[in-house]
């Protein structure tokens, strides 16, 4: 995904996630539960590193991935700032398998709705197996997403934010705009903006335009189950309200 949408967005990422999810200490608390104290833990889709840093913070032996170098570089810098060892590299969930990572983990991470990126079934499905193929027998696999029933529900709108958000003394207005097709099958789109305006009136936007393929939590499921994991249990997740948390073991 090099210079796709979170190269772009990643500067201004900070804008868009709630405050407990911030620090890598509260990201780390919010699913603490689902790894074990010595669990070796690879976060696939590192995203700013928030989640990644945290967990080394913890203990534990991180490796975090994800397909844009932006973030990849932000998660380094994180990892940096808190005297974290991460070993964060670019890798696309498809690039997994050739990492030489079977068995290598207890635990794999892909959370923060991440999966729905994944092209329709097929690509979600070529994801999950990559994924599976990185974890030891009787590892979990730990998965977040959007309530997409709700999200179609609720249907094509924009989402002013109500408030200013602040972040490292810069205050930014977060813009979403939601356009749901007709069918689950058809791409989704979600365009996100953050707005600064200088002291002078000027305004900076930085946009982008992210696409989803959503899924049923029964069509999760079967994925988990086609990519060879037993799934365990759901959860509402902690990361963002509207979200839910689903693991899988692999068998052994
Ligand atoms: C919504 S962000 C979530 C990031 C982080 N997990 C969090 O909770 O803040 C989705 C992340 O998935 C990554 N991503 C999307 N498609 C990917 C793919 N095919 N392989 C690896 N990472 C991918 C993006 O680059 C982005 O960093």
């Amino acid at each position: 995904m090099a210079d796709g949408p979170y190269d772009t967005i990643a500067a201004v990422y900070d804008h868009l996630v709630p405050d407990a999810l911030l620090s890598p200490r509260g990201s780390a608390g919010a699913f603490a539960q689902y790894v074990a104290p010595d669990a070796r833990v690879l976060d696939c889709a590192c995203g700013t590193g928030t989640l990644a840093v945290g967990l080394a913070l913890r203990g534990h032996d991180v490796v975090a991935t994800d397909a844009s170098a932006a973030m990849v570089a932000r998660t380094e810098r994180l990892a940096a700032a808190n005297g974290a060892r991460v070993a964060a590299s670019v890798c696309s969930w498809e690039a997994l398998p050739a990492r030489g990572w079977e068995d290598a983990f207890d635990v794999v991470l892909c959370v923060g709705n991440s999966l729905p990126h994944a092209v329709g079934r097929p690509g979600r499905r070529t994801a999950l197996h990559a994924m599976a193929g990185c974890l030891r027998a009787g590892g979990r696999l730990v998965v977040t997403s959007r309530t997409w029933e709700q999200v179609r529900a609720d249907g094509s709108r924009l989402q002013v934010g109500e408030r200013l958000v602040e972040r490292a003394g810069r205050r930014g207005l977060p813009i979403y705009a939601w356009t749901i097709p007709e069918t689950w099958e058809a791409p989704h789109f979600f365009d996100v903006a953050v707005a600064f305006a200088a002291p002078d009136g000027e305004v900076t936007t930085y946009r982008e335009r992210f696409a989803f393929w959503p899924f049923t939590q029964d069509e999760l499921r079967e994925d988990l189950r086609d990519a060879g994991l037993e799934p365990e249990g759901e959860a509402v997740a902690a990361d963002k309200a509207g979200r839910y948390l689903m693991t899988a073991r692999r068998p052994g």
